[in-house]
C-alpha cells in the first residue's frame, strides 16, 4: 500500500516537470478512495521542496532520485488501481431531478469525472431512469430511505453524499421527511462519510416570524439542515429555488376559453419567485462544492437563476408560445379548487408567504445577489428552459 501511495503522488509530480508548483493533485490512499490536494510552495523540479499534505502520514521531503526509483512503481499499481481510488460519491434521488442533474454536472465535468466515482441510489434499478444511469457507466444501487439498514449499506466506502428526500403531501409528511433527513445523515456519520450535502429550504414559520404555519413542507427540510449542522460530519446546502418545471405543470397557464390564457394565483403580480431549472442547473452548484469542499462547508447555496415576478412569468410564457397569457390573482377559496385537498393550505400559505417575506426570506434579493460568488455563472433563464423544452400552448 505504501508503494502505491507514493507511486501516485509522484506520477502526478513527474508531470510536473516543467515549472514551479504552488499546487498539485495527487491520489493517496490514507484512507481508501481518497484525493487530497496537496500544496507546496515553490515545489521546484528536479529539487522538491517541503510537501505539505492533508494526510499528515504523507508529509514528506521528496527528491528526483525518489521520483525515478517510484516512477517505475506506477505503471504497476496506479492505472489498474485508479477507479478503487477514486472518492465515492453516493447520490440520492438519482433518477429525480435533482440527483439526475449531480450525476449529468460530474459526468460532463472531467476533473469531478475523474475524482468521483457515481453511486446513484434508487428504488428500483430495474425502471427504466436507472437502466439509463448504468448505461452511462454509473453504478446503482438500490436502497429506500425508509429502511436504515439499506441506506446504511449504500454509503458503505462513501467519500461524499449528495441528499435529498420527496415531499409527499399527506398527514405524515413532516415525520416522515425528518425520519428520512435525520436517517440519512445519521448513516452518512456511521459510515465515517467525508462531506455530506443536502437539498434543504428555508424555513417559512422562521421566516414569517409564525404569520405562516403550513409552510411545514419547508420548515421540515430547515430542520432537518439544523440537525445536520449539529452531526460530526462536514456539510453544505443547496437550497434550491422554485422549480421552473412547475409551470409547465401544476402552476402552468390555463386556457381562458377564449383563445387567451391565465396563470393564477392568490399572490400579487408582483410577487417575486428565485427559479431553477432544476434538471439542467441544480447539479452544478453541487459540483462546485464537489470540487472544493471546504469553500462551500458549513453554506447555504440558494440554487436559482434570477428572481421573476409571477406577471413576468405570464409575459415570458406568452411571447415564446406566441399566445395572450395573463397574470390574474385569485382569492385562496377559488384556488383550492384548482390544488389538491391534500397540498391546499401548504401550496396556499407558501404562496402567501413568498409574496409578503420573499423565498428566502425579508432579504431574498441580497442573500441570492451575495451568493453569486459562489454560484455558477451558466444557469439557464427561464425562457431558454421553455425553448429548451420545446414548450407550446395548443
Ligand atoms: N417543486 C418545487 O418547486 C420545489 C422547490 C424546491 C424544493 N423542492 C423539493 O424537491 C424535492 C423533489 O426533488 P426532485 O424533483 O428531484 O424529485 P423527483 O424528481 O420527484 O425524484 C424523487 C427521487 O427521490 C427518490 N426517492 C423517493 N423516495 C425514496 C425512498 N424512500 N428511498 C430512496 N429514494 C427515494 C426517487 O428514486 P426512485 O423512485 O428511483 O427510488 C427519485 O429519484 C422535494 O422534496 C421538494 O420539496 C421542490
Amino acid at each position: 500500500m505504501a508503494n502505491l501511495v507514493r507511486a501516485s503522488l509522484l506520477f502526478d509530480l513527474r508531470l510536473s516537470e516543467s515549472g514551479i508548483w504552488t499546487e498539485i493533485r495527487a491520489l493517496t490512499p490514507c484512507q481508501m478512495g481518497t484525493q487530497i490536494i496537496i500544496k507546496g510552495p515553490d515545489l521546484t523540479y528536479p529539487r522538491l521542496s517541503y510537501i505539505e499534505t492533508e494526510c499528515a502520514q504523507y508529509q514528506t521531503r521528496l527528491t528526483v532520485h525518489g521520483v525515478f526509483v517510484i516512477y517505475l512503481i506506477i505503471f504497476f499499481v496506479d492505472f489498474r488501481h485508479q477507479a478503487i481510488m477514486s472518492k465515492i460519491l453516493v447520490v440520492f434521488g438519482a433518477t429525480g431531478n435533482q440527483g439526475g442533474s449531480v450525476i449529468n454536472a460530474v459526468l460532463a465535468d472531467p476533473a469531478l469525472k475523474d475524482q468521483y466515482r457515481i453511486r446513484a441510489i434508487t428504488r428500483n434499478a430495474s425502471k427504466p431512469a436507472a437502466v439509463a444511469l448504468r448505461e452511462k457507466g454509473v453504478e446503482v444501487v438500490e436502497a429506500d430511505v425508509a429502511n436504515g439498514e439499506s441506506i446504511r449499506k449504500a454509503m458503505e466506502n462513501a467519500h461524499t453524499v449528495f441528499a435529498m428526500t420527496e415531499t409527499i403531501h399527506d398527514e405524515e409528511l413532516v415525520t416522515r421527511d425528518l425520519a428520512h433527513g435525520k436517517g440519512l445523515v445519521d448513516a452518512a456519520v456511521a459510515a465515517n462519510v467525508s462531506f455530506y450535502i443536502y437539498s434543504t429550504l428555508p424555513s417559512i414559520k422562521h421566516y414569517s416570524g409564525g404569520k405562516y404555519l403550513h409552510g411545514d413542507h419547508f420548515d421540515v427540510k430547515s430542520k432537518v439542515e439544523d440537525y445536520i449542522k449539529k452531526q460530526n460530519i462536514k456539510s453544505a446546502f443547496v437550497s434550491p429555488g422554485s422549480f421552473m418545471s412547475i409551470f409547465l405543470e401544476s402552476m402552468g397557464p390555463a386556457p381562458l376559453g377564449n383563445g387567451t390564457y391565465a396563470i393564477m394565483n392568490v399572490v400579487i403580480p408582483q410577487t417575486e419567485l428565485p427559479l431553477l431549472d432544476t434538471l439542467g442547473d441544480i447539479g452544478k452548484f453541487v459540483a462546485l462544492m464537489l470540487a472544493d469542499p471546504k469553500k462551500y462547508e458549513g453554506k447555504v447555496i440558494p440554487a436559482a437563476t434570477k428572481l421573476y415576478s409571477m406577471q413576468q412569468i405570464a409575459q415570458i410564457m406568452g411571447e415564446v408560445s406566441g399566445k395572450e397569457i395573463r397574470y390574474i390573482q385569485q382569492p385562496p377559496e377559488v384556488m383550492r379548487k384548482f390544488i389538491p385537498a391534500n397540498a391546499a393550505d401548504r401550496v396556499i400559505d407558501m404562496m402567501l408567504y413568498f409574496q409578503d417575506f420573499g423565498y428566502y426570506g425579508p432579504n431574498t434579493a441580497k442573500v441570492l445577489e451575495e451568493s453569486q460568488e459562489l454560484a455558477p455563472k451558466n444557469l439557464t433563464t427561464f425562457e431558454e428552459f421553455l425553448l429548451k423544452n420545446k414548450w407550446t400552448l395548443s
